[in-house]
């Protein structure tokens, strides 16, 4: 049993990685190289951009040669900013990937799928814990993209050819040892615990949303328990075992960015006074899963809080500067 994880020298598709090779899989890593790292703290990887014209014949090989016979779809890009600027390159890379993709499994005849999807696909979500039947409606090109590809994963499986699911992660934050620390300086908790580190005040954007403490409420979910619900959908893909399409990763509880900077003044023991700036564009109130779904079906639960995502992401920082 060989998983391709594509992406995987990435800070979530690292992490896979080494959740797989904890259960006893053996991995393949395809990844471009162009984002986080300039190689993968996961192993070795094969260096392959998805959206080029020749990515289908190496991946096909590549497939073959390795006896793949899963594989966990992660490579994309990711940036909310970025895809409202260049939409097409954004659809070209994400859906054009993922379509690269699915021709090279059918032609190596690899039968098993799971499709990194996102909670963008929801666009502006109710206060309330948002199930998978909600309607989703991106309201910007990478959503969009990511729905794009959940839909066309649901019909290269309606053709015959594959068994495949989506998760759909909420806010990831943390890390399961420091050399997997996410590196990036996109979200909200490296960006605070960056400025906190260099003596700075972090930024709350936007203070008058309607939530109980006016500012932005987000489900925040550790990278080693999603990391454990891709080994817990392969596994329920493998078995055979009818599942849904779709599930959601979150913890089914949100914090707001008022309580995520409290939270991490109390783990690093410094004081911080946040700059309050005016409400960042696009940012929906509060986007907080409903994960019943996937504890049902799949028995799988988020076992790690809001305390061990920023302990770990803080405790990590020294090997990360
Ligand atoms: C969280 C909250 C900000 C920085 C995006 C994507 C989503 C997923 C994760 C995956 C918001 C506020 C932030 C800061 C702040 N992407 N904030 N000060 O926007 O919920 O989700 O990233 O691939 O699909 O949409 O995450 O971490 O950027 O923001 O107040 O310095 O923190 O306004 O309310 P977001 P985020």
């Amino acid at each position: 049993m060989t998983t391709l994880v594509t992406g995987g020298a990435g800070y979530i598709g690292a992490h896979v990685v080494r959740a797989l090779e904890a259960v006893g899989r053996e991995t393949v890593i395809v990844d471009d190289l162009s984002a986080d790292r300039a190689h993968s703290p996961a192993g070795p990887a094969n260096r392959i951009d998805l959206a080029s014209t020749d990515a289908a014949e190496a991946l096909e090989l590549l497939m073959r040669e390795r006896g793949v016979t899963s594989v966990v779809h992660l490579a994309a890009r990711k940036s909310v900013a970025e895809s409202v600027a260049r939409p097409a390159w954004y659809f070209q890379q994400n859906v054009g990937g993922l379509s690269t993709l699915l021709l090279a499994m059918e032609r190596a005849a690899v039968p098993t799928l799971v499709f990194s999807s996102s909670a963008a696909v929801y666009g502006e979500a109710p206060l309330e814990p948002i199930t998978e039947d909600a309607p989703a409606e991106p309201v910007n090109p990478y959503g969009d993209s990511k729905l794009v590809g959940e839909r066309l994963v649901r019909w290269a499986v309606a053709s015959g050819a594959l068994r495949a699911a989506s998760l759909r992660y909420f806010n990831v934050a943390g890390t399961a040892s420091a050399d997997l620390v996410d590196t990036g300086t996109a979200n909200l908790i490296p960006l605070a615990l960056g400025a906190i580190a260099r003596g700075e005040r972090p930024t709350v954007f936007g203070d008058d949303y309607p939530t109980p403490d006016g500012t932005c409420v987000r489900d925040y979910v550790h990278v080693a328990d999603l990391a454990e619900a891709h080994v817990a959908v392969l596994d329920a893909l493998e078995s055979g075992r009818e599942i849904s399409p779709v599930f959601n990763v979150g913890t089914g509880s949100g914090s707001s960015v008022r309580e995520v900077i409290e939270r991490a003044a109390a783990i690093t023991g410094l004081p911080i006074e946040p700059l309050h700036a005016p409400r960042r564009a696009g940012d929906p109130p509060a986007v907080v899963g409903d994960v019943s779904l996937i504890a049902r079906e799949l028995g799988w639960h988020a076992r790690l809080g809001l305390d061990d995502m920023l302990r770990s992401a803080w405790d990590a920082r020294p090997a990360a500067d």
